[in-house]
């Protein structure tokens, strides 16, 4: 094909120097927009007929236009002009009678650049953050001859090419606008760089006025509440975060705690303020700033700082004593703050008096007292003390509990005797007391006899008890028990006696069993038995009795009729026992017809003589000699002789 080219150049200019006939195309160098009605013109010069015209493309393609020839032209008319119609177009003619062919080329070049460039997100531009700012040529042929320039102040800040093959160029201009660069102008001009394209074509530019608004700060608090219950002496910290601004400036207003701001991402920062050990200067308000350009956004949250660190202690004023007032004091410490502290004293669940504590700035102990006036049912009763400390929803609770122990001297003292009082001799006996004293003291069991008290058993408690295993008449008495405690002391007492018939009868005769006509005798009786017995003495051979309480007698001015056997009986409602003995009485020489013995006798018969009674309480009739002997003196019938052994 070239060398056909070649061939057919060789005879146009070969034409053209032999003949005076001449063709031209016009236009020459065509360089037709799309879209518009184009031409292309053959036209043969000096013939002398009709000229014969034909068209055709180099490359053999369809030339999407149809000829109009008339005697000396043809004009190929192209309705709208395409990219496609791009080609080398000859036109050949022949002059009518003539032998010679004529024909012309020339190369269609085709463009498009119809519309400005259109520039957008110009009008919502973020400061400090990359933003990318967008132009758009379209319908551009041919692309690769276009430049995209973007200009600011006057100069190029970025610049684009087009390539081959595409329609459209867009140009992304990326940056970071400060926010001061509203209102400033941005240009993107294209430029279609062909040759032949008049000036005022190749050019197009669209300029805008940039508006930049400040980010969108985004501020957070962590923790996220607007109110933060806060333990004095915990510690804490405050996170205060920024999203949507690239570097901004995050500051906790009015503190004295350490910040340290450090950056997340591009776009999140945070500024931690702490960690701290909280203390009450940190209740109030915490602010944090977020300044991003000329913007400032804050968020607060309130430390509500509180102060409960303990249980309540409890104090008693003294011991509860029945019928004293106690106080009973509640007392929490170092609490803070104290208007929202609420004491309660409780017994179960009934409230006893409460109080609220009033405003203070600092530390402060509260108490409450109730006096306490204790029955002894009131006994193990348990009083709560409930400390509540309430700030907005947040309730702290912390009690303490103390049990009465009621105190009172004894009472209720009971001695119990088993089997029962009285007792046989021989049985066994178990003497209980039993009484009832707070705090317990001791419990003591004696027995008194004679006026003396001998302790039996103490035990340490509210009871004690003894058993004899094996009682005698000696076992009989007066049982106390005395029950004792700080307060002071209750005493009961029961009486035992031990009943036993007479027995161990034994017999003194004083000075001697045998006298002198006209003598005084004693006869002491000593011998076991409860309830004392009747003491009965006779002369066996007589039959008459003489009774003594005591078991003394006395037998004054004896003569010999009085010699003789004697009998002691001891009875009691157990039985009786006998005792016999002799006495002897030698008649005296001179003694005469005076008989002092029936003179006895007679005393006695008369009941003159005499039965001293002594100790009303005698429980064993066990005298010894010397008391027998005081006995009958002390009741001024006889004159003891001197020398009695
Ligand atoms: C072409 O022909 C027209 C008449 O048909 C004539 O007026 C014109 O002069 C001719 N042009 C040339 C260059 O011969
Ligand atoms: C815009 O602000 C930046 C700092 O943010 C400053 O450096 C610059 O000079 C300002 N430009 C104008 C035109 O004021
Ligand atoms: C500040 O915070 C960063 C990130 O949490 C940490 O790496 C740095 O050690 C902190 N600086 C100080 C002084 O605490
Ligand atoms: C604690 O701070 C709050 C404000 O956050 C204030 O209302 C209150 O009075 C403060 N309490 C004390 C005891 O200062
Ligand atoms: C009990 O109260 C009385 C009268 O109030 C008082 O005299 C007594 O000392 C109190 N007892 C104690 C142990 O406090
Ligand atoms: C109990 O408290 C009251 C008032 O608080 C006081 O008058 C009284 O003396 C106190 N009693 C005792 C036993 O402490
Ligand atoms: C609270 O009680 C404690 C212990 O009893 C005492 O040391 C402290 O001084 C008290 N504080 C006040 C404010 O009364
Ligand atoms: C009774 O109590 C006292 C003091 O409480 C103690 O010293 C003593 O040993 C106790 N006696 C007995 C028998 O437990
Ligand atoms: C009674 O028994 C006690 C021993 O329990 C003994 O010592 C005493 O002598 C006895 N008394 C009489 C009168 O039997
Ligand atoms: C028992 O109490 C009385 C007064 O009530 C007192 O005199 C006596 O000493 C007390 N006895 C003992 C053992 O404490
Ligand atoms: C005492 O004497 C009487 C008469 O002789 C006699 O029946 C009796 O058994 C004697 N009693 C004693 C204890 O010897
Ligand atoms: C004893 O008896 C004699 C003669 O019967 C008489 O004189 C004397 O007074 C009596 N003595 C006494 C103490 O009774």
């Amino acid at each position: 094909m070239a060398s056909v080219l070649h061939f057919l150049l060789q005879l146009i200019l070969c034409y053209t120097a032999v003949s005076s006939q001449t063709m031209e195309l016009i236009p020459k160098k065509p360089l037709f927009r799309v879209g518009d009605r184009q031409e292309l013109t053959c036209r043969v010069n000096q013939c002398s007929g009709t000229a014969k015209f034909s068209w055709g493309s180099v490359q053999d393609r369809p030339m999407y236009a149809n000829p109009q020839s008339s005697t000396n032209k043809s004009t190929l008319v192209f309705k709208s002009v395409q990219e496609i119609i791009e080609n080398t177009i000859v036109c050949k003619a022949q002059c009518e009678g003539q032998s010679r062919n004529m024909q012309a080329k020339v190369k269609i070049r085709v463009y498009s650049f119809p519309n400005d460039p259109v520039v957008s997100g110009f009008d919502s531009l973020v400061s400090r953050k990359e933003n990318t700012l967008t132009c758009k040529v379209s319908d551009v042929y041919p692309a690769e001859y276009m430049t995209v320039e973007w200009l600011r102040g006057g100069k190029v800040v970025h610049t684009q090419e087009g390539e081959h093959g595409i329609k459209s160029i867009q140009s992304n201009y990326i940056f970071k606008p400060q926010l001061n660069d509203t209102g400033e102008s941005i240009i993107c001009r294209a430029t279609l760089n062909l040759d032949d394209l008049p000036q005022e074509e190749r050019t197009r530019e669209t300029t805008v006025s940039m508006a930049v608004l400040p980010p969108p700060v985004l501020v957070s608090l962590q923790p996220d509440s607007s109110f933060i219950p806060l333990e004095r002496g915990s510690s804490m910290n405050l996170f205060c975060k920024s999203s949507g601004c690239p570097d901004p400036h995050i500051n906790w207003k009015n503190v004295r705690h350490q910040q340290n701001q450090s950056s997340i991402d591009s776009e999140e920062s945070v500024n931690q303020l702490g960690p701290w050990t909280v203390d009450l200067e940190d209740n109030g308000t915490f602010i944090c700033e977020v300044e991003c350009d000329s913007v400032v956004k804050s968020k607060r949250t309130e430390l509500k700082v509180f102060s409960f660190p303990s249980d309540p202690t409890i104090e008693i004023s003294g011991p509860f004593l029945e019928g004293n007032v106690t106080n009973l004091t509640c007392t929490v410490h170092d609490i803070f703050p104290v208007d929202c502290f609420h004491i309660q004293w409780m017994y179960g669940e009934r409230e006893l008096q409460s109080i609220h504590g009033d405003f203070s700035d600092k530390l402060q102990n509260l108490s409450l007292t109730i006096p306490i006036k204790p029955k002894d049912s009131d006994q193990h009763k348990t009083f709560t003390c409930k400390v509540s400390l309430k700030i907005g929803d947040h309730l702290v609770q912390k009690t303490a509990s103390t049990t009465l122990e009621v105190h009172y001297s004894p009472k209720h003292t009971t001695i119990d005797v088993r089997p029962q009082k009285q007792l046989n001799e021989g049985e066994t006996v178990t003497i209980s007391c039993q009484t009832d004293s707070a705090p317990e003291g001791q419990v003591t069991l004696s027995r008194v006899w004679n006026g003396e008290k001998t302790k039996l058993v103490s035990s340490n408690g509210t009871q004690t008890s003894f058993s004899i295993s094996y009682t005698n008449v000696s076992h009989s008495g007066i049982y106390v028990c005395e029950a004792v405690n700080r307060y002071g002391n209750q005493t009961e007492e029961v009486q035992i006696t031990v009943q036993a018939p007479p027995r161990n009868i034994s017999v003194a005769v004083y000075p001697s069993n045998e006298v002198y006509e006209g003598e005084t005798i004693t006869v002491c009786c000593q011998l076991v038995s409860f309830p004392p017995s009747k003491i009965a003495l006779r002369k066996l051979d007589n039959g008459k009795h003489i009774y003594s309480m005591d078991g003394t007698f006395l037998l004054v001015n004896l003569t010999a009729n009085n010699s003789g056997m004697y009998q002691i009986t001891a009875t009691n409602a157990l039985g009786f026992q006998n005792k016999n003995f002799t006495i002897n009485v030698i008649r005296k020489e001179n003694s005469s017809t005076d008989n002092p013995g029936s003179s006895v006798l007679n005393r006695i018969d008369l009941n003159n003589f005499i039965i001293p009674v002594i100790g009303v309480g005698v429980l064993a009739t066990v005298i010894s000699t010397l008391d027998c002997i005081r006995r009958s003196k002390r009741k001024g019938f006889y004159e003891m002789t001197e020398g009695i052994p």
